[in-house]
């Protein structure tokens, strides 16, 4: 049976895929932040998840303002590399796995989720500057990848609970797949910023760490928190945050923190990270480094 062994929380700031891209990462600014997410990139080594959901924002890159989608997966074999107005990336494309998303779309739609399905589509720095946080930049990338991509660009964007109760339905998705999978569900963006008008810049450290305290012990708490709240608390493009409700929504109860990472400044964004493992992952992880 697929299950859903962890969650893992980290912002997707572009100039983090630059600094990578254009061999930066070892120069003062940057090398605090590479350093913080080292612990990540080993447990990731170590877990080597067989899929990963992973629930981004695009950026007007796959979307336009034509069409904006509140819920969308990927369900196609790949996804390549958007160009954002400088080329594209130089990672790897990434590769989906239709069949498992197909069954995901199913059973979220009959869960009264009303998912858009996507067959084709080109992903931006909202999904690749994750997937190099925490692979590096190997020549393909180990691991298929649903996309799951969430409005949060146009408002209305959905409520931080409307996000939550997703993710509940991914859970029971993913436990209802018949193959032995190991599945890693990342909720990405975030976390205070704000990077446009009069308050550019803006950055609220307590709120960031309110949230990774929360994230953890009491979900119940930040999926109250109102989009406008978001804006007003932690800037504009804070809404992002909504995305890591989902994820968190995805690991059920008694749900374990492992690892945490905060670090400003990284261009205009609070960077967090965060791996929250499931109650029966961390167990099982507990029992075999006992025995
Ligand atoms: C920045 C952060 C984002 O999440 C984004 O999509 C674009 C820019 C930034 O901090 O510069
Ligand atoms: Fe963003």
């Amino acid at each position: 049976m697929a299950k859903i062994i962890a969650g893992i929380g980290t912002s997707h700031t572009p100039a983090i895929g630059a600094a990578v891209d254009n061999g930066k990462t070892a120069e003062p600014y940057w090398a605090p932040l590479f350093k913080g997410y080292e612990p990540s990139k080993k447990w990731i080594a170590d877990v080597k998840p067989d899929v990963v959901i992973m629930v981004y924002n695009d950026h007007v890159n796959a979307f336009d303002f034509k069409i904006i989608p509140t819920f969308a997966l990927g369900c196609a074999d790949e996804f390549t590399i958007a160009d954002e107005g400088w080329g594209a990336r130089p990672v790897p494309v990434v590769k989906g796995y239709p069949e498992f998303a197909s069954h995901l779309v199913q059973s979220l739609v009959l869960d009264e989720f009303d998912m858009t399905i996507i067959n084709e589509m080109q992903v931006d720095h909202g999904l690749t500057v994750p997937l190099t946080l925490m692979y590096g930049s190997p020549k393909e990338w180990p691991v298929r990848v649903i996309p799951l991509a969430v409005n949060v660009i146009q408002y209305p964007a959905p409520t931080g609970h409307r996000c939550y109760n997703l993710g509940k339905a991914i859970k029971k998705a993913v436990d209802s797949w018949d193959e032995d999978l190991n599945v890693v569900i990342f909720g990405t963006g975030g976390m205070s910023h704000q990077i446009q008008g009069k308050r550019a810049g803006l950055i609220n450290k307590d709120f960031d760490t309110r949230f990774l305290d929360n994230l953890t012990r009491d979900p119940e708490a930040l999926v109250k928190i109102q989009p406008l709240e978001y804006l007003r608390d932690a800037g504009n493009e804070a809404i992002e945050l909504v995305m890591w409700l989902v994820m968190r929504g995805a690991l059920g109860e008694g749900a374990k923190e492992v690892y945490r990472f905060y670090h400003v400044p990284a261009s205009s964004t609070g960077v967090g990270n965060i791996i929250i493992e499931t109650k029966a992952f961390h167990e099982s992880r507990k029992g075999k480094s006992a025995a």
